[in-house]
């Protein structure tokens, strides 16, 4: 089948078979593996999230244990790892210097025969392992401070919190980070999970994958706008200002960060979810003045927008959450890469599982049928 016409970004082209989440945007549905997002969120925990998706069904008591027991080593990094983190450029973003820590990850990780199920899993665990301390670990060389050694026995969420803050979390603290990586951790066919598919298509390893998947969140339409929305919020000033706030933007034309979804045409069911944790924190953390800014924001915004299928997305509400749970405002999107990675990870194994390498077509544009000039025939004006 030759498709002539050009669908701008994709849209709506199925790019792949896959059964690990579904979406369904004008109801505002997400589940993984058929289960709703809610009962996940309210019920579940992230480590048995990335049983599910990986799996496809939630796991025995006795296959969570035995699952935690083999991710466990792999929070230690490797110490040629360490010192390229303390090697890492003071000035970078976050993103950055997570992109180029999963590329080093593979390079001290085994060479294996990734056609192999059971090296595959291996790899697998190996990267979702390191994650959360290669994160907090940069972050600590950012700051000058020394690193933390992960401890073993706290889950993926508490060890990120103890590793960056280098103080044990409180069981609230590490219950709402829990909570909103078990939001984040899967969203189908976006475009850092398409970034991740078409690389393993090349039947490459997860860390380089990953690596690639990391660079494509980055991007401020993407995963990069729950640092944006803070930074919103906090320039907006008070929920006074917001009326005047919102005029302004919408004669600039401007987008307002945390609203609108390519897939969801209503309030995005991560984005109530997380408004949910925002509130438990503040009831025994005291709430944040941003939090009424942007009560007061959707109100505007969707009064003016939500006749377009514009409201509030998954990073609107994000931002406030962890920068309650004190962690700076550019670290936000490597969380989302955290609890993302469950879902990358998945996708691999997916595509590893039933390869075709992506090849798409293109429409070309260029002109067809031009001689060779010889350089010193050339004039800057004959292109
Ligand atoms: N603020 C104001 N207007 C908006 C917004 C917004 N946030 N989002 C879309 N619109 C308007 C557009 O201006 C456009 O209006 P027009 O028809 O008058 O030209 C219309 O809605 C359609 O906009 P598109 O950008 O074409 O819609 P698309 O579905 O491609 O956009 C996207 C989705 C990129 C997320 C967009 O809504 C956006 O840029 N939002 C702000 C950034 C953001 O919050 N990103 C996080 C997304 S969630 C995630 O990646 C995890």
């Amino acid at each position: 089948m030759t498709q002539t016409e050009l669908v701008p970004g994709l849209a709506g082209i199925p790019a792949a078979e896959s059964s690990i989440s579904f979406i369904n945007g004008q109801e505002g549905l997400l589940s993984y593996r058929g289960i709703r997002i809610e009962e996940l969120a309210a019920h579940s925990n992230f480590e048995e999230v990335i049983c599910l998706l990986w799996d496809g069904t939630l796991p025995t008591q006795a296959a969570l244990d035995a699952f935690k027991e083999r991710l466990r080593p792999h929070s230690k990094l490797h110490p040629d790892l360490e010192r390229f983190v303390r090697a890492l450029p003071l000035q970078g973003h976050p993103m950055e210097a997570l992109q180029a820590s999963l590329a080093t990850l593979g390079m001290v990780s085994p060479r294996v025969d990734l056609r192999d199920p059971v090296a595959r899993l291996d790899a697998c665990l190996r990267t979702m392992g390191a994650v959360s301390t290669l994160i907090a670990a940069a972050e600590r060389h950012r700051k000058g401070l020394p690193l933390v050694e992960p401890d073993p026995n706290l889950s993926i969420a508490g060890n990120f919190l103890y590793c960056l803050n280098g103080e044990r979390p409180d069981a609230i603290k590490t219950r709402v980070l829990d909570c909103a990586l078990v939001l984040h951790a899967e969203h189908t066919m976006n475009a850092s999970t398409f970034a991740c598919r078409v690389v393993a298509s090349t039947e490459t390893n997860p860390y380089t994958a990953t690596s690639a998947a990391v660079g494509a969140l980055y991007g401020p339409l993407h995963g990069g706008a729950n640092e944006r929305v803070l930074v919103q919020l906090e320039s907006i000033g008070g929920p006074e200002n917001v009326s005047a706030w919102v005029d302004k933007k919408m004669a600039a034309k401007e987008k307002v960060m945390g609203f609108g979804h390519r897939v969801y045409k209503t309030k995005d069911p991560r984005a109530k979810n997380l408004q949910i944790l925002a509130r438990e924190l503040f009831e025994i953390h005291g709430s944040t003045p941003l939090y009424d800014t942007a009560l007061r924001l959707e109100e505007e915004v969707t009064a003016r927008l939500g006749g377009k299928g514009i409201y509030p997305n998954v990073d609107f509400f994000s931002g406030i959450v962890y920068q309650k749970l004190g962690i700076p405002t550019d670290v936000f999107t490597p969380i989302f890469a955290l609890s993302r990675m469950a879902g990358w990870l998945a996708h691999w194994m997916e595509q590893m599982e039933d390869n075709k390498l992506f090849r798409p077509g293109q429409i070309y544009t260029g002109r067809k049928d031009v001689s060779y000039v010889p350089i010193g025939q050339r004039s800057a004006a004959g292109k």
